[in-house]
């Protein structure tokens, strides 16, 4: 066997390093290189037991008749079957990752409890609480009653060895992938090493046994699974449970699933017996909607298959400072700082000597571009003073030189407004005619001017 040798371990992106720096060349993060040994790291221990087992290739034509959809093990909980694309699949590893404290063990824990209802062998392994704790925080979630197993361990073999007595199960919670270590490795429990030696194990035991297994990985501050960002290469989904502090709704947002679609959405309201899903979540972001307001702008958005309303809340204030200050909340700051260049170049609306605030109501974060027509439409009607029709949601995408350009889904999101009580809608041109004769009106601006103009008159 080779001599164990030292190497450096960078604990955000587990690249190998031979020596120690202050600074990952791979990731560029400073302080993150950890000294591990590699004499029983990955890779060694398996490698004994490795046997030469012959492949057999087979080509994708013959293969024809015996696709499946994949066996799901659905939990009941509509929002969360949604975020995993129609529930969790067999043999298949899920990591959900946030931060400390969002509620990922609330709604695991209500998952597990579903589950088990439902008839199927539901495994729940804390590394972070003892069993008392798990039944205390399942009892206040009216769960304590279903035959859920918990299980306090951290060290993968003695997991494995529990799980392995009575029924094969269907569905593994590991809680927390950072408590988890194994004899394979031999680094101390919390660095990448061990993160990713013991994901390793249990994503085989996945794969050899059919049981799913959910991963919970706490998130850093710098918005990443902390040190196992490599455990997102590993598993077949990523699912992201985030929420922002003081608002009482949690999203389960979807950015990896090779079973399903990304992009997908839950979104769950917190209360004091735990997770409530909302189903409709528009009616969520818009409750507390004052329509006469200036500066607010309804924004028809998509999650995913989902049309959200959102309101977009944009305050326009005289500023006593030479470099006014533009702030953003949910929402990319530089796509303001373009949405205000193209108003002050094309349309001759002044920002200077002002302080430009943009906020996306409830806390909600918006990613698509399609927000650019809402997001103008607020900014002209506060620093105005007049408040937009509030019947009236808005979407589409603003070019560098001023032009309104399409979006995809623009009959879901006009459906989803419809349905809302949202008459009117300002929107990009598009061959048809979007009127439709059903009471609804369609303002089709082919520039920002034409909006501005219809706006400040
Ligand atoms: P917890 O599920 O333990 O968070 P995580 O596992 O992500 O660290 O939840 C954190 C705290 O919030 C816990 O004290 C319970 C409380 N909580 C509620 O009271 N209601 C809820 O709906 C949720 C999600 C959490
Ligand atoms: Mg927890």
């Amino acid at each position: 066997m080779a001599k164990p040798r030292v190497q450096f371990i960078c604990q955000n992106c587990g690249t190998a390093h031979t020596r120690w720096a202050g600074k990952c060349d791979s990731c560029g993060e400073w302080n993150t290189l950890v000294e591990e040994g590699t004499g029983g790291g990955i890779g060694s221990g398996p490698a004994a037991m490795r046997s030469a087992r012959k492949g057999r290739p087979v080509t994708l034509t013959t293969l024809s008749g015996e696709i499946e959809e994949a066996p799901r093990i659905v939990s009941g909980i509509g929002e969360l079957d949604r975020a995993t694309g129609g529930g969790f699949v067999r043999g298949s590893a899920l990591l959900i990752g946030g931060d400390p404290g969002i509620g990922k063990s609330t709604l695991l824990t209500q998952a597990a409890a579903a589950l088990a209802m439902r008839g199927h062998r539901v495994v729940y392994v804390s590394g972070e609480e003892a069993v008392a704790q798990i039944r205390l925080r399942a009892q206040r979630l009216n769960a304590a009653e279903t035959p859920v197993e918990l299980a306090a361990e951290t060290n993968v073999e003695d997991i494995l060895a529990t799980i392995a007595e009575g029924k094969r199960p269907d569905l593994v919670i590991l809680d927390s992938i950072q408590t988890l270590w194994t004899d394979m490795a031999d680094s101390a429990p919390g660095t990448v090493t061990q993160v990713r030696a013991s994901a390793q194990a249990m994503i085989r035991y996945a794969k050899s046994t059919g049981a799913a297994i959910v991963l919970v990985g706490h998130v850093t501050k710098e918005g990443q699974i902390a040190g196992p960002r490599v455990v997102e290469h590993m598993v077949d989904g990523v699912l992201y449970f985030e929420g922002e502090g003081g608002h009482h709704y949690r999203i389960l947002r979807t950015v990896k699933n090779r079973f399903g679609p990304t992009d997908e959405i839950g979104v769950f309201e917190m209360s004091d017996r735990g997770l409530r899903e909302v189903a409709n979540p528009s009616e969520l972001f818009l409750g507390e909607r004052s329509t006469k307001a200036p500066g607010a702008a309804v924004f028809a958005g998509m999650e995913g298959t989902r049309p959200v309303l959102v309101e977009i809340q944009a305050l326009v204030a005289p500023s006593p400072l030479g470099t006014p200050r533009r702030a953003v909340v949910g929402w990319d700051s530089a796509r303001l700082s373009m949405i205000l260049a193209v108003l002050e170049a094309h349309c001759g609306v002044r920002f200077a000597q002002h302080d430009v605030y943009l906020n996306v109501a409830g806390g909600y974060r918006i990613s698509e571009p399609a927000a650019d027509l809402a997001v103008a439409a607020a900014l002209v009607s506060s620093l105005t003073g007049l408040a937009l029709p509030a019947d009236c949601v808005y979407f589409g995408e603003i070019s560098l030189s001023g032009a309104i350009r399409p979006v995809a889904h623009a009959q879901q999101r006009l459906k989803e407004a419809e349905k809302l009580g949202f008459a009117q809608a300002a929107m990009p041109a598009s061959g048809e005619d979007q009127n439709g004769g059903n009471g609804r009106r369609a303002f089709q601006p082919a520039t920002l001017s034409d909006l501005v103009v219809r706006i400040a008159g």
